[in-house]
C-alpha cells in the first residue's frame, strides 16, 4: 500500500537541467551522462543489495515492495536519485553462466588510490577477488562480479579524457600494444607496490606495468 506522502514531503516545481525551446533541438543528441543500472535478481536479492551498497558506498533511497510480485531497492552514490536498481522477481531463476547480452557496465573513479581501497574493503568483507586485473593502456581496471554473476567493472583513465582517446585511436591494439593480456597485473602485488610508494605514474603506465608483470614484481 502506498503511503500518503503529505506530512513529510511538499511538492516543488520542476527544475530540469535545461530547456529547449520548440525547434532549438537540430541534430541527434547524444546522452549527457549514464544515469542507472536495473538489474533483476530473485535468491540472491539481499545479498545483491548488500554488494552495491558496499561497492558504490551507497545509499538506499527506496524500497518499493508489490506484494510477492517484486521489489525495487533504489541506491545512489551522489546526489542523483537513483543509480542502481536492484528488483526481486521472485521465480525469476538465475542468470545463465554465458548470457547473450550486455556484458558489463563501468564505473571510473578519480585515483588509482580510490581502486585499491575498494579492491581491499571488499577483500576483508570476504567477496571473492576481481576476475581480472587489468591495465588497457587507456585504463586501469578491476572487474568483479555481483552475487548474481552479473560484471562491474571499477576503473580508471589513465590518461586526460582527450588523450585517452587518443590513445585507443592511434595505439591499442597495434602491434606496438602486444597483446591485452599482457597488461595483466595480480591485484595483490598492487596494493603492495602503491602502498610501498611506487608512485601512480609508473603503476598506471601500461608499459612498467608490462614490464613489471614480465619480471614477476606486478
Ligand atoms: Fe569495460
Amino acid at each position: 500500500m502506498a503511503t500518503k506522502a503529505s506530512d513529510t514531503y511538499k511538492l516543488k516545481p520542476v527544475a530540469p537541467y535545461k530547456v529547449d525551446p520548440p525547434g532549438a533541438i537540430k541534430k541527434m543528441p547524444s546522452p549527457r551522462e549514464m544515469h542507472h543500472v536495473h538489474i533483476f535478481s530473485d535468491d540472491n536479492y539481499d545479498a545483491m543489495v548488500e554488494f552495491y551498497q558496499m561497492i558504490f558506498n551507497g545509499e538506499i533511497t527506496n524500497v518499493n515492495s508489490h506484494e510477492n510480485r517484486m521489489e525495487l531497492t533504489f541506491i545512489t552514490y551522489d546526489d542523483h536519485d537513483h543509480r542502481v536498481v536492484v528488483i526481486k522477481r521472485p521465480g525469476w531463476g538465475k542468470k545463465p553462466d554465458r548470457p547473450v547480452g550486455l556484458s558489463h557496465i563501468a564505473f571510473a573513479y578519480n585515483s588509482l588510490g580510490e581502486l585499491i581501497y575498494i579492491y581491499k574493503t571488499l577483500k576483508a568483507a570476504g567477496y571473492p577477488p576481481p576476475h581480472w586485473t587489468v591495465n588497457h593502456g587507456n585504463s586501469t581496471s578491476f572487474y568483479y562480479k555481483d552475487p548474481d554473476g552479473n560484471e562491474v567493472e571499477t576503473m580508471l583513465d589513465n590518461f586526460s579524457s582527450l588523450d585517452t582517446q587518443d590513445y585507443k585511436r592511434f595505439y591499442q591494439f597495434t602491434e606496438d600494444f602486444g597483446d591485452m593480456a599482457e597488461g595483466n597485473f595480480d591485484p595483490d602485488k598492487m596494493v603492495e607496490l602503491y602502498e610501498s610508494g611506487v608512485p601512480d605514474s609508473v603503476l598506471l603506465d601500461r608499459e612498467e606495468v608490462r614490464r613489471m608483470a614480465r619480471e614477476g614484481k606486478l
